[in-house]
Formats: C-alpha cells, sequence, structure tokens
C-alpha cells in the first residue's frame, strides 16, 4: 500500500484585503444573520450568494422543531437562487454566524457536509468553482472552489 496526501489551500484575509464588493458580501452575511431562525441551537448562520448577474441572495438557517426539517444558511440561498436564476452561475458565497452569546463567530464558521455536497452540485451545475468567503471577526478564509474544503467529492455516477 501507499499512501496518498490530499491538500488542501486556502487564504487567510483581513477585511481590507477583500475587495469592496467581496466586503459588501460579507456584510450582508452579517446581516442576514439576524433574520436567522434558530431558537433550538441558538446559532445563527447568514450567508450571501452573488451571481454572474450580479444579483445577491440572501439565506440563513431555518430550524425546526423536528430538526431534520430545518436548513442551513448556505443551501437557503443557494436553493432560493436557483429557484428564480436556474441558469445563472453562482460566483461567490459569504457566510458566518453568531454564536450562543450574540456575538460574530470569531474563527469563521465552516459550511457542513450537506451543505458542501450542495456546493459541488453548485460547481457541476455551472461548470465553475464557486469562490467561498468564511467570515470570523478574527479572519476571513478565503476558498477559491469547494474542492478544496471537500477532496475525493461525489461528483457523478
Ligand atoms: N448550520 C448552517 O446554517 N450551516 C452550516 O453549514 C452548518 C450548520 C446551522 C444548522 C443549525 O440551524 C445550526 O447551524 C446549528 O447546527
Amino acid at each position: 500500500m501507499k499512501e496518498m496526501t490530499l491538500k488542501s489551500t486556502i487564504q487567510v484575509a483581513q477585511l481590507d484585503e477583500l475587495s469592496a464588493q467581496e466586503q459588501e458580501l460579507i456584510a450582508q452575511a452579517i446581516e442576514a444573520t439576524q433574520r436567522s431562525y434558530a431558537p433550538y441551537s441558538h446559532f445563527h448562520v447568514g450567508a450571501a450568494l452573488l451571481l454572474e448577474n450580479g444579483e445577491v441572495f440572501i439565506g440563513c438557517n431555518q430550524e425546526n422543531a423536528a430538526f431534520p426539517a430545518g436548513i442551513c444558511g448556505e443551501r437557503s440561498a443557494i436553493f432560493a437562487a436557483g429557484a428564480k436564476y436556474p441558469d445563472v452561475p453562482v460566483v461567490t458565497l459569504a457566510l458566518t454566524a453568531r454564536g450562543t452569546d450574540g456575538e460574530l463567530v470569531n474563527e469563521p464558521a465552516s459550511p457542513c457536509g450537506t451543505c458542501r455536497q450542495v456546493i459541488i452540485e453548485t460547481e457541476t451545475r455551472f461548470q465553475r468553482p464557486v469562490r467561498i468567503l468564511l467570515y470570523g471577526r478574527k479572519h476571513t478564509y478565503v476558498i477559491d472552489g469547494i474542492k478544496q474544503l471537500m477532496p475525493l467529492s461525489f461528483t457523478e455516477f
């Protein structure tokens, strides 16, 4: 047997190192945390999705007493965009969260496995990588394509 190492590379940025448009997208994700419905986890996730046509779709987590019936912030934004513009590629996803103390997370919150799988589908669908900005107060992780977060992913059968 031989060992194979899977390598991921991401950038760690301060806000002023990002473009004005990306800073604005992060601001919209932060704002979206205020509208999240999270009475069970008290973890308020906000997402903002920039499409190639310049439109921005907002998402936030929507919880349910029957847990699996809820949905994450990322997927709520991606599915809303797909419902309005099925043919317009997704360019960038900004994501952040407010913890149980009501403050924005210090370290960036990362998409769950199901959301990563949906982002993979988005990339496959539009044949282009989605730039992902994970905002925390300490720094923002800048990720050029979901494959950095999900190597050996399932894309086709
Ligand atoms: N959550 C998201 O919105 N996105 C993720 O990628 C991870 C988790 C939500 C789901 C649930 O409402 C809360 O965060 C706690 O897990």
